[in-house]
């Protein structure tokens, strides 16, 4: 059975060809970073209008590239939320007309259920029950997945997402957007012991906080930023850290920066799932979303699951970041349960898995 998925949601326009919800026949994903990167984020509006543009040369080339016409389909599946609502109403729009005008079948997907169905895009396949951590620029949350539509959030971020935090912080040292990628590469070259940034652990609770973190890194900045303009007047943190971001970056200073800030994070991250695998007595995690495409994340859990016995899922990283292949994959389990949308379906910002 062959769907062809179809993801909008953020500012990357996706479309995937996917084989009984777990072999990727095409997997295709255009990315607009190019046009977001000058303004440090995303801009919702500009991300819908590239939506529009590149919505169909995307599905042409992963249906070209699965070798088949819109007729060999079962079914088309569309992420209706959560995510930007003018990227999402690009896709869904779409994918009703294509539906409507080729009498398919609709299926609704949500983008972290298929965030957490990633994992079974590749061999291995992780079995029922596992807990899942999804960290991405929207999202960081932890759940108990014990099979389809059977999902349990233990805890979710309380304030900035993981890949948010990653993006903010690399905006304060002017590294540009995303973060994630150029933070990693640095933090490789730094030391993480180097600053001890607070890391918010959140007692008895798999919730997460991380504005906290990005924060003290804005106010460690600003205290260098200010030794290093010495003999000029004002305090510390009213010191205008832009200006001396070209002399901390040359000082070597923004490695060891970027690796204390990332072990914050991703001790966090670790811990946290480490006490969800004992709380729930489940040796069994899957990892998604962009943030889980960090070399030291990956590193961290793999190093976990061998020490503590505990299988773990990580997709490679083009499966991790945003895809449509994700959002077909969960849309199998959706057609096989006779669980098809209609022509009514409207996207939404908000959407709880
Ligand atoms: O899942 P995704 O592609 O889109 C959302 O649904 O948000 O995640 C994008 C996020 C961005 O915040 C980006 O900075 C982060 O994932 N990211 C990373 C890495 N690659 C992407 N964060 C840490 N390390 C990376 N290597
Ligand atoms: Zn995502």
């Amino acid at each position: 059975m062959l769907i062809l998925g179809i993801d909008t949601s953020c500012d990357d326009t996706a479309a995937s060809v996917v084989e009984d919800g777990v072999k990727i026949i095409s997997n295709i994903v255009s990315s607009q970073t190019d046009i977001h990167a000058k303004y440090g984020g995303i801009v919702p509006e500009l991300a819908s209008r590239r939506h529009i543009e590149m919505i169909w040369p995307v599905v042409d080339e992963a249906l070209k590239s699965a070798g088949i016409k819109l007729e060999g389909l079962s079914a088309i599946a569309v992420c209706h939320g959560p995510g930007l609502i003018g990227s999402l109403l690009v896709g869904c729009s779409f994918a009703k007309a294509l539906c409507f005008s080729r009498n398919l079948p609709l299926v609704a997907v949500n983008h972290l259920e298929g965030h957490v169905f990633s994992a079974f895009l590749e061999e291995p396949r992780p079995e029922f029950p596992f807990i899942s951590l999804v960290a991405s620029g929207g999202h960081t949350s932890l759940y108990r997945v014990d099979g389809f539509e059977r999902y349990t959030e233990l805890g979710r971020t309380r304030d900035d997402a993981a890949g948010e935090a990653y993006d903010k912080v690399s905006k304060l040292l002017g590294l540009g957007y995303p973060g994630g990628p150029v933070i990693d590469k640095l933090a490789s070259e730094g030391n993480p012991g180097a600053i001890d940034f607070p890391r918010a652990y959140l007692p008895e609770s798999f919730d997460f906080s991380f504005s906290g973190v990005k924060t003290a890194v804005l106010h460690y900045l600003r205290k260098e930023a200010g030794k290093r303009a010495s003999g000029e007047a004002g305090k510390p943190e009213n010191t205008d850290i832009t200006s001396r971001l070209a002399d901390l970056q040359t000082s070597g200073l923004v490695k060891d920066i970027a690796a204390s800030f990332q072990a914050c994070v991703i001790d966090v991250l670790v811990r946290k799932t480490e006490w969800a695998i004992r709380k729930e007595g489940i040796r069994r995690v899957t990892l998604s979303g962009g943030v889980s495409a960090n070399s030291e994340l990956r590193r961290r859990m793999e190093k976990m699951g061998e020490e503590g016995d505990v299988e773990i899922f990580i997709p490679s990283v083009s499966l991790c970041t945003d895809n449509a292949a994700m959002i077909a994959a969960a849309a199998f389990h959706y057609f096989n349960a006779g669980r098809l949308a209609g022509m009514d379906l409207n996207p939404k910002a908000y959407l709880p898995m």
